[in-house]
């Protein structure tokens, strides 16, 4: 919930003028996902851009409804989403699941019904400090993970996962490179006993303070396959530097 027409404009402007002084397409996906609100604005933003051949951010979305349409106040479905242009969607971030008392049940419905309209699910998964601390962040992850595996395959190949240690988020601490690895090659291992191996692996990123300083770092972990990024993508500065660090 950050953000303001003016803020948003400023910032886009800046993040796209720093990538196109790199004059070379990113190979990374860059995804930018801003209040539902905003969502018109930051597409017009990229739109302009894109009429440039120069098209290197896609848009998401911080949520979308459990319920496909019909009479749900304040709801926003996937379908309206895809109207405005998304092409993701976080699902089950823990201030949801805090906040908005999201279970695990309603994120797999919420990945299973945005996979349905075409967008990517960002499935957010991740342990409290007491969980961490009481040796049950791996069981942790396994309760949330349930019932999107039980969906089965096709719904967990059309999704990225995002480990997100509850206690990194916003904390200005990024988890070790030791917790990310045991945590990331649980989650490979959990995937892979219901898809299998064949095929393109499904993409595991990490989220909780990353920074431009520990980006490096945080990209070098063969487990690693990209960050969600809170805090620092709204400084426009530290937000290029992690995407340069991904290159
Ligand atoms: P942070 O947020 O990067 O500010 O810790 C991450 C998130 O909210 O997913």
């Amino acid at each position: 919930m950050n953000g303001s027409i003016q803020a948003n404009h400023s910032l886009m402007l800046s993040i796209l003028d720093g990538i196109s002084l790199w004059s070379l397409p990113i190979k990374q996906e860059v995804v930018v996902c801003p209040p539902f609100p905003y969502l018109q604005q930051i597409r017009d933003i990229l739109a302009l851009e894109a009429e440039e051949a120069f098209d290197p951010i896609s848009l998401g979305a911080q949520d979308l409804s459990v319920y496909e349409n019909g009479a749900h106040t304040g709801d926003v479905s996937a379908q309206m989403l895809t109207d405005l242009g998304c092409k993701w969607v976080i699902v089950g971030h823990s201030e949801r699941k805090a906040t908005h008392f999201e279970t695990a049940a309603s994120v797999a419905d919420k990945a299973r019904i945005a996979v349905a309209a075409g967008l990517t699910p960002i499935v957010c998964l991740g342990e409290s400090k007491e969980m961490r601390e009481a040796g049950q962040a791996l069981h942790n992850i396994d309760i949330q993970l349930q019932p999107i595996l039980e969906v089965g395959p096709d719904l967990i190949r059309s999704c990225v996962f995002a480990y997100e240690p509850i206690w990194a988020i916003g904390s200005g601490s990024i988890a070790t490179s030791e917790q990310i690895f045991e945590m990331h090659s649980h989650i490979r291992r959990q995937i892979q006993s219901v898809t299998g191996q064949e095929g393109s692996p499904v993409r595991i990123i990490y989220g909780g303070s990353v920074k431009a300083d520990q980006a490096r770092e945080l990209f070098s972990l063969d487990c690693v396959d990209g960050a969600l990024v809170g805090g620092a993508s709204l400084d426009a500065e530290e937000f290029l530097s992690i995407i340069d660090a991904a290159s």
